[in-house]
Protein backbone atom coordinates (compact mmCIF):
# COMPACT_ATOMS: atom_id res chain seq x y z
CA UNK A 1 0.00 0.00 0.00
CA UNK A 2 0.87 3.86 -1.01
CA UNK A 3 2.72 5.37 2.26
CA UNK A 4 -0.13 8.41 1.70
CA UNK A 5 -3.30 6.42 2.62
CA UNK A 6 -4.93 7.32 5.66
CA UNK A 7 -7.23 4.97 7.45
CA UNK A 8 -10.67 5.84 5.14
CA UNK A 9 -8.57 4.84 1.91
CA UNK A 10 -8.19 8.50 1.40
CA UNK A 11 -5.11 9.35 -0.66
CA UNK A 12 -2.99 12.54 0.62
CA UNK A 13 -1.06 14.21 -2.41
CA UNK A 14 -1.67 17.74 -1.34
CA UNK A 15 -0.03 19.71 1.07
CA UNK A 16 -1.11 23.63 2.16
CA UNK A 17 1.51 25.37 3.57
CA UNK A 18 1.16 28.64 5.54
CA UNK A 19 4.45 30.02 5.69
CA UNK A 20 3.66 33.19 8.20
CA UNK A 21 0.96 33.98 9.89
CA UNK A 22 0.99 38.00 9.56
CA UNK A 23 -1.19 39.76 7.41
CA UNK A 24 -1.48 43.30 6.00
CA UNK A 25 -5.03 42.83 5.90
CA UNK A 26 -7.67 42.62 9.32
CA UNK A 27 -10.87 40.35 7.48
CA UNK A 28 -13.08 40.57 10.33
CA UNK A 29 -14.26 36.65 9.56
CA UNK A 30 -10.34 35.96 9.75
CA UNK A 31 -8.54 37.00 12.45
CA UNK A 32 -9.30 37.58 15.85
CA UNK A 33 -11.31 40.36 16.31
CA UNK A 34 -9.09 41.37 19.56
CA UNK A 35 -6.27 39.67 20.99
CA UNK A 36 -4.69 39.04 18.12
CA UNK A 37 -1.96 36.84 19.12
CA UNK A 38 0.94 36.87 16.77
CA UNK A 39 4.29 33.87 17.03
CA UNK A 40 7.74 34.74 17.41
CA UNK A 41 9.87 34.91 14.51
CA UNK A 42 11.92 31.94 16.28
CA UNK A 43 8.69 29.98 16.43
CA UNK A 44 8.43 30.12 12.29
CA UNK A 45 10.10 27.92 10.57
CA UNK A 46 12.46 29.01 8.72
CA UNK A 47 12.28 28.63 4.62
CA UNK A 48 15.05 26.07 4.56
CA UNK A 49 12.71 23.83 7.15
CA UNK A 50 9.73 24.05 4.94
CA UNK A 51 11.99 23.28 1.98
CA UNK A 52 13.39 19.58 3.58
CA UNK A 53 9.72 19.07 5.29
CA UNK A 54 8.03 19.63 1.87
CA UNK A 55 10.72 17.68 -0.12
CA UNK A 56 9.58 14.18 2.82
CA UNK A 57 6.15 15.53 2.12
CA UNK A 58 6.66 14.68 -1.89
CA UNK A 59 8.68 11.68 -1.63
CA UNK A 60 5.68 10.31 0.67
CA UNK A 61 3.32 11.19 -2.57
CA UNK A 62 2.57 14.85 -1.97
CA UNK A 63 2.96 16.60 -5.01
CA UNK A 64 0.55 19.08 -5.22
CA UNK A 65 1.64 22.23 -2.67
CA UNK A 66 0.50 25.52 -2.34
CA UNK A 67 1.53 28.67 -0.27
CA UNK A 68 -0.54 30.71 2.20
CA UNK A 69 -0.62 32.56 5.58
CA UNK A 70 -1.57 34.76 6.48
CA UNK A 71 -0.46 36.95 3.64
CA UNK A 72 2.59 34.27 1.87
CA UNK A 73 3.76 37.41 -0.01
CA UNK A 74 4.53 39.90 3.12
CA UNK A 75 7.06 37.32 3.77
CA UNK A 76 10.58 38.53 3.34
CA UNK A 77 12.77 36.23 0.63
CA UNK A 78 9.07 34.84 -0.83
CA UNK A 79 10.16 34.44 -3.96
CA UNK A 80 13.36 33.36 -3.67
CA UNK A 81 11.71 30.77 -1.64
CA UNK A 82 8.73 30.15 -4.45
CA UNK A 83 11.71 29.06 -7.13
CA UNK A 84 13.41 26.69 -5.06
CA UNK A 85 10.09 25.10 -4.06
CA UNK A 86 9.09 24.91 -8.14
CA UNK A 87 12.71 23.11 -8.51
CA UNK A 88 11.82 20.06 -5.99
CA UNK A 89 11.72 17.45 -8.76
CA UNK A 90 8.57 15.08 -7.07
CA UNK A 91 6.69 18.54 -6.75
CA UNK A 92 4.19 18.41 -9.88
CA UNK A 93 2.29 21.60 -8.92
CA UNK A 94 2.44 24.65 -6.94
CA UNK A 95 0.32 27.56 -6.33
CA UNK A 96 -0.23 30.10 -3.56
CA UNK A 97 -3.25 32.33 -2.04
CA UNK A 98 -3.13 35.65 -1.87
CA UNK A 99 -4.95 38.71 -1.03
CA UNK A 100 -3.55 40.03 -4.35
CA UNK A 101 -2.31 43.55 -2.59
CA UNK A 102 1.26 42.87 -3.81
CA UNK A 103 0.34 41.04 -7.56
CA UNK A 104 1.13 44.28 -8.95
CA UNK A 105 4.90 44.48 -8.51
CA UNK A 106 5.48 40.45 -7.45
CA UNK A 107 3.31 38.93 -10.12
CA UNK A 108 6.18 39.36 -13.06
CA UNK A 109 9.08 37.74 -10.41
CA UNK A 110 7.20 35.17 -9.03
CA UNK A 111 5.79 33.89 -13.03
CA UNK A 112 10.05 34.17 -13.50
CA UNK A 113 10.63 32.04 -10.49
CA UNK A 114 8.37 29.20 -12.01
CA UNK A 115 4.96 29.87 -10.34
CA UNK A 116 2.24 29.54 -12.83
CA UNK A 117 -0.98 29.69 -10.60
CA UNK A 118 -2.80 31.85 -8.25
CA UNK A 119 -5.64 32.02 -5.86
CA UNK A 120 -6.79 35.51 -5.25
CA UNK A 121 -9.14 36.61 -2.43
CA UNK A 122 -11.28 38.83 -3.11
CA UNK A 123 -14.65 39.18 -2.15
CA UNK A 124 -16.38 42.66 -3.36
CA UNK A 125 -16.03 44.27 -6.52
CA UNK A 126 -16.44 47.94 -4.14
CA UNK A 127 -13.69 49.63 -3.25
CA UNK A 128 -15.59 51.11 -0.19
CA UNK A 129 -16.73 47.74 1.16
CA UNK A 130 -13.46 46.28 0.27
CA UNK A 131 -12.42 49.06 2.91
CA UNK A 132 -14.91 47.90 5.23
CA UNK A 133 -14.08 44.11 5.07
CA UNK A 134 -10.65 44.37 5.26
CA UNK A 135 -9.68 47.61 6.97
CA UNK A 136 -7.66 48.69 3.92
CA UNK A 137 -8.56 50.88 1.21
CA UNK A 138 -6.53 48.73 -1.06
CA UNK A 139 -8.98 47.49 -3.53
CA UNK A 140 -7.46 49.14 -6.63
CA UNK A 141 -3.97 47.31 -5.60
CA UNK A 142 -5.61 44.26 -6.04
CA UNK A 143 -7.66 44.94 -8.73
CA UNK A 144 -4.43 46.12 -10.79
CA UNK A 145 -2.53 42.96 -9.23
CA UNK A 146 -4.99 40.96 -10.70
CA UNK A 147 -4.62 42.43 -14.51
CA UNK A 148 -1.01 42.39 -13.90
CA UNK A 149 -0.95 37.93 -12.99
CA UNK A 150 -3.54 38.01 -16.32
CA UNK A 151 -0.97 39.93 -18.72
CA UNK A 152 2.29 38.24 -17.29
CA UNK A 153 0.72 34.65 -18.37
CA UNK A 154 -0.73 33.22 -14.87
CA UNK A 155 -3.53 30.49 -15.61
CA UNK A 156 -5.69 30.10 -14.10
CA UNK A 157 -6.21 32.70 -11.81
CA UNK A 158 -9.08 31.92 -9.08
CA UNK A 159 -10.74 34.17 -7.18
CA UNK A 160 -11.40 33.52 -4.34
CA UNK A 161 -14.82 35.16 -2.65
CA UNK A 162 -16.22 34.38 1.22
CA UNK A 163 -19.80 34.62 0.42
CA UNK A 164 -21.70 36.61 3.49
CA UNK A 165 -25.46 37.05 3.82
CA UNK A 166 -25.96 41.03 3.93
CA UNK A 167 -22.23 41.65 3.10
CA UNK A 168 -21.98 40.49 -0.81
CA UNK A 169 -24.67 38.60 -1.52
CA UNK A 170 -25.85 41.64 -3.25
CA UNK A 171 -22.78 41.23 -5.92
CA UNK A 172 -23.26 37.96 -7.26
CA UNK A 173 -24.20 38.92 -10.41
CA UNK A 174 -21.21 41.78 -10.38
CA UNK A 175 -19.13 38.29 -9.66
CA UNK A 176 -21.06 36.47 -12.44
CA UNK A 177 -20.11 39.14 -15.04
CA UNK A 178 -17.10 39.58 -13.85
CA UNK A 179 -16.59 35.61 -14.89
CA UNK A 180 -17.77 36.27 -18.48
CA UNK A 181 -15.59 39.20 -19.06
CA UNK A 182 -12.59 37.82 -17.69
CA UNK A 183 -10.95 34.33 -18.10
CA UNK A 184 -11.04 34.34 -13.96
CA UNK A 185 -11.99 31.21 -11.86
CA UNK A 186 -15.14 32.97 -9.28
CA UNK A 187 -15.24 30.59 -6.48
CA UNK A 188 -17.58 30.94 -3.90
CA UNK A 189 -16.77 29.37 -0.55
CA UNK A 190 -18.86 29.03 2.11
CA UNK A 191 -18.59 31.30 5.39
CA UNK A 192 -16.77 29.01 7.92
CA UNK A 193 -17.29 29.10 11.52
CA UNK A 194 -13.68 28.95 12.34
CA UNK A 195 -11.56 30.38 15.03
CA UNK A 196 -11.84 31.58 18.54
CA UNK A 197 -12.57 35.90 18.12
CA UNK A 198 -13.93 35.61 14.64
CA UNK A 199 -16.99 37.13 13.40
CA UNK A 200 -18.85 34.48 12.91
CA UNK A 201 -22.27 34.57 13.17
CA UNK A 202 -24.60 31.49 11.43
CA UNK A 203 -27.11 33.62 10.36
CA UNK A 204 -24.79 35.07 7.49
CA UNK A 205 -23.85 31.88 6.50
CA UNK A 206 -25.06 30.83 2.88
CA UNK A 207 -25.38 27.43 1.73
CA UNK A 208 -23.60 27.02 -1.51
CA UNK A 209 -27.36 25.68 -3.71
CA UNK A 210 -28.73 29.27 -2.13
CA UNK A 211 -25.83 30.98 -3.88
CA UNK A 212 -25.74 28.98 -7.00
CA UNK A 213 -29.20 29.38 -7.11
CA UNK A 214 -29.21 32.96 -7.41
CA UNK A 215 -26.59 33.19 -9.79
CA UNK A 216 -28.64 30.93 -11.93
CA UNK A 217 -31.07 33.75 -12.30
CA UNK A 218 -28.42 35.66 -14.50
CA UNK A 219 -28.52 33.04 -16.83
CA UNK A 220 -28.19 28.97 -17.88
CA UNK A 221 -25.07 27.41 -16.00
CA UNK A 222 -23.22 24.42 -18.03
CA UNK A 223 -21.52 22.27 -16.00
CA UNK A 224 -17.47 22.01 -16.34
CA UNK A 225 -15.60 18.89 -16.12
CA UNK A 226 -13.50 18.27 -13.28
CA UNK A 227 -10.02 17.19 -13.68
CA UNK A 228 -7.69 15.74 -11.20
CA UNK A 229 -6.27 18.45 -9.04
CA UNK A 230 -9.65 19.74 -8.86
CA UNK A 231 -10.58 18.94 -4.98
CA UNK A 232 -14.00 19.66 -3.78
CA UNK A 233 -14.85 22.38 -5.89
CA UNK A 234 -17.85 21.80 -8.19
CA UNK A 235 -17.17 24.20 -11.39
CA UNK A 236 -19.71 25.91 -13.98
CA UNK A 237 -19.70 28.35 -16.58
CA UNK A 238 -21.69 30.87 -18.56
CA UNK A 239 -22.49 30.78 -21.59
CA UNK A 240 -19.42 32.62 -23.99
CA UNK A 241 -18.05 33.21 -20.74
CA UNK A 242 -14.28 33.27 -20.84
CA UNK A 243 -14.16 32.11 -17.10
CA UNK A 244 -16.08 29.93 -14.78
CA UNK A 245 -17.88 30.45 -11.81
CA UNK A 246 -17.32 27.29 -8.99
CA UNK A 247 -18.64 26.31 -5.47
CA UNK A 248 -16.93 24.97 -2.44
CA UNK A 249 -19.29 24.28 -0.43
CA UNK A 250 -17.35 23.24 3.14
CA UNK A 251 -20.24 22.71 5.28
CA UNK A 252 -23.44 21.95 3.29
CA UNK A 253 -21.63 19.45 0.93
CA UNK A 254 -20.11 16.82 2.81
CA UNK A 255 -16.37 17.26 0.65
CA UNK A 256 -14.68 14.89 3.54
CA UNK A 257 -14.63 11.61 1.58
CA UNK A 258 -13.00 13.10 -1.13
CA UNK A 259 -10.32 15.16 1.37
CA UNK A 260 -6.37 15.05 0.15
CA UNK A 261 -5.36 17.22 1.71
CA UNK A 262 -2.76 17.33 4.65
CA UNK A 263 -2.17 20.92 6.31
CA UNK A 264 1.91 22.50 7.69
CA UNK A 265 1.13 25.88 9.94
CA UNK A 266 3.80 28.51 10.15
CA UNK A 267 5.25 27.13 13.68
CA UNK A 268 5.78 24.00 12.20
CA UNK A 269 2.74 21.72 13.16
CA UNK A 270 0.93 19.48 11.11
CA UNK A 271 -2.68 19.40 10.80
CA UNK A 272 -4.71 16.37 9.98
CA UNK A 273 -8.14 18.54 9.49
CA UNK A 274 -8.89 22.24 8.87
CA UNK A 275 -11.77 21.73 11.44
CA UNK A 276 -10.57 20.29 14.16
CA UNK A 277 -7.45 21.90 16.02
CA UNK A 278 -5.58 18.18 16.64
CA UNK A 279 -1.95 18.81 15.74
CA UNK A 280 1.30 16.62 15.45
CA UNK A 281 4.74 19.21 16.07
CA UNK A 282 7.10 18.19 13.30
CA UNK A 283 8.90 21.64 14.06
CA UNK A 284 10.65 20.09 17.60
CA UNK A 285 12.19 16.80 16.00
CA UNK A 286 13.11 18.61 13.24
CA UNK A 287 15.14 21.02 15.21
CA UNK A 288 16.65 18.18 17.51
CA UNK A 289 17.94 16.52 14.32
CA UNK A 290 15.47 13.68 13.70
CA UNK A 291 16.67 11.61 10.93
CA UNK A 292 14.70 12.15 7.71
CA UNK A 293 13.16 8.30 7.90
CA UNK A 294 12.12 9.89 11.39
CA UNK A 295 10.32 13.01 10.31
CA UNK A 296 8.90 10.69 7.34
CA UNK A 297 7.07 9.08 10.44
CA UNK A 298 5.79 12.00 11.58
CA UNK A 299 4.12 12.99 8.25
CA UNK A 300 2.27 9.49 8.27
CA UNK A 301 1.55 9.80 12.07
CA UNK A 302 -0.63 12.84 10.76
CA UNK A 303 -2.26 11.20 7.99
CA UNK A 304 -2.80 8.28 10.42
CA UNK A 305 -4.95 10.88 12.66
CA UNK A 306 -7.20 12.53 9.94
CA UNK A 307 -10.65 11.91 10.77
CA UNK A 308 -13.20 10.45 9.06
CA UNK A 309 -15.60 14.11 8.64
CA UNK A 310 -15.86 17.10 10.62
CA UNK A 311 -19.01 18.09 12.28
CA UNK A 312 -18.80 21.61 11.40
CA UNK A 313 -22.05 22.13 10.11
CA UNK A 314 -24.14 22.28 12.97
CA UNK A 315 -23.09 25.89 12.56
CA UNK A 316 -22.97 26.42 16.52
CA UNK A 317 -19.54 28.06 16.35
CA UNK A 318 -15.84 28.13 15.99
CA UNK A 319 -15.10 24.67 14.59
CA UNK A 320 -11.54 24.89 15.69
CA UNK A 321 -9.36 27.81 17.71
CA UNK A 322 -6.87 28.68 15.90
CA UNK A 323 -7.92 31.55 13.74
CA UNK A 324 -7.84 31.08 9.61
CA UNK A 325 -4.69 33.15 9.09
CA UNK A 326 -2.95 30.99 11.29
CA UNK A 327 -3.76 27.75 9.13
CA UNK A 328 -3.82 29.24 5.75
CA UNK A 329 -7.30 28.74 5.06
N1 LIG B 1 -14.80 31.05 6.07
C1 LIG B 1 -14.51 30.81 4.77
N2 LIG B 1 -13.36 31.17 4.17
C2 LIG B 1 -12.46 31.82 4.91
N3 LIG B 1 -11.25 32.34 4.60
C3 LIG B 1 -10.73 32.91 5.71
N4 LIG B 1 -11.59 32.79 6.76
C4 LIG B 1 -12.68 32.13 6.28
C5 LIG B 1 -13.92 31.70 6.86
N5 LIG B 1 -14.22 31.92 8.13
C6 LIG B 1 -10.67 32.27 3.25
C7 LIG B 1 -10.02 33.54 2.78
C8 LIG B 1 -9.09 33.03 1.72
C9 LIG B 1 -8.81 31.61 2.11
C10 LIG B 1 -7.38 31.41 2.46
O1 LIG B 1 -9.64 31.33 3.23
O2 LIG B 1 -10.89 34.46 2.22
O3 LIG B 1 -9.64 33.08 0.43
FE1 LIG C 1 -5.44 38.16 5.65
FE2 LIG C 1 -6.43 36.36 4.05
FE3 LIG C 1 -7.15 36.38 6.58
FE4 LIG C 1 -7.98 38.33 5.02
S1 LIG C 1 -8.50 36.14 4.78
S2 LIG C 1 -7.08 38.59 7.06
S3 LIG C 1 -6.30 38.55 3.61
S4 LIG C 1 -5.13 35.93 5.82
Amino acid sequence: MAPNIDPYNREITYLRVSVTDRCNLRCTYCMPVKDLQLLDHADILRYEEILNLIEIAADLGMRKIRLTGGEPLIRRGFIHFVGSVCRIPKVEDVSITTNGVFLKEMAAPLFEAGLRRVNVSLDTLNPLKYEKITGRACFNSVWEGLQRAEAVGFRPIKVNVVTIKGLNDDELYQFADLSIRKPYHIRFIEYMPIGRGSSWESQKYMASDEIKSMLERFGPLNEVPRSTHDGPVERYRFKSAKGEVGFIGALSHHFCPSCNRLRLTPDGKLRPCLFSDDEVDIKSPLRTGRSREGLKEIFLQAIARKPRRHHAGNLEGPAAMRAMSMIGG
